[in-house]
């Protein structure tokens, strides 16, 4: 016992003497990794074409305290995107480049005060864009959903409560009243296009501020 615990006879403690070192000169911090890299800070920017930052919730202060807001009781009562297709009133606008948009996920552009999810299939190559508020509870969280295809259409899950869209039309795939609007998204060389109505059209139904019932940002 004295051989293999004091004088180490298996080797047993200096292997593990080993393998601790290993790891202490192997150890890196990585959100120091990150914070100190450019090309990765930009991972964890909100917005590709915007420095800007929004609360994807929305926070109120009660008893000095903040938290985030109860969710609506009822976000069907309100006012959702009418008809958007007036092509007088469309054309195409560039978000970000190619190689800013994450491949088989999702990256939130700003377009004025509304925030549009995009989202690059690497399966053929296919782009697709709707916006980031989930219509469910109002929160600003569909870029952050699962991509995926559903009897060959395209479909989005939203992260919260996993409600599924197409990205194709915009109805939900589970047959409820809640829908999407989607835009079409076209590559021009190494920029990516969103066919979008005039800054300004979509503010009033899916920009952030009035869709929060304080201010959101
Ligand atoms: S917020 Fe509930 S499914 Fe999206």
């Amino acid at each position: 016992m004295k051989k293999v615990v004091i004088e180490d006879s298996l080797g047993i403690a200096s292997e593990l003497e080993k393998q601790m070192q290993y790891l202490i000169d192997t150890y890196q911090c990585e959100w120091a990794t990150v914070v100190n890299d450019p090309e990765r800070r930009k991972w964890f920017k909100q917005f590709i074409n915007s420095d800007d930052n929004e609360l994807g919730i929305e926070i109120i202060t009660q008893r000095d305290q903040n938290r985030p807001a109860d969710w609506r009781k009822n976000p069907l009562e309100l006012p959702i995107v009418e008809s958007i297709e007036i092509p007088d009133e469309m054309s195409w606008v560039t978000v970000g480049k190619t190689w800013d948009f994450p491949v088989d996920a999702g990256a939130v552009v700003k377009y004025g005060d509304v925030q549009l999810a995009v989202f690059q299939s690497a399966e053929g190559d296919h782009w697709y864009a709707c916006q980031n508020m989930c219509p469910h509870k109002r929160s600003f969280v569909l870029s952050r959903g699962i991509l995926g295809d559903e009897n060959g259409i395209a479909k989005i899950a939203c992260p919260l409560h996993k409600k599924t869209f197409s990205l194709e039309t915009g109805e939900s795939m589970q047959q409820e009243d809640y829908s999407i609007t989607v835009f079409d998204v076209r590559v021009v060389g190494d920029d990516v296009q969103l066919n979008l109505p005039r800054e300004g059209k979509l503010e009033p139904t899916l920009a952030t501020a009035p869709n929060c019932s304080a201010v959101c940002r």
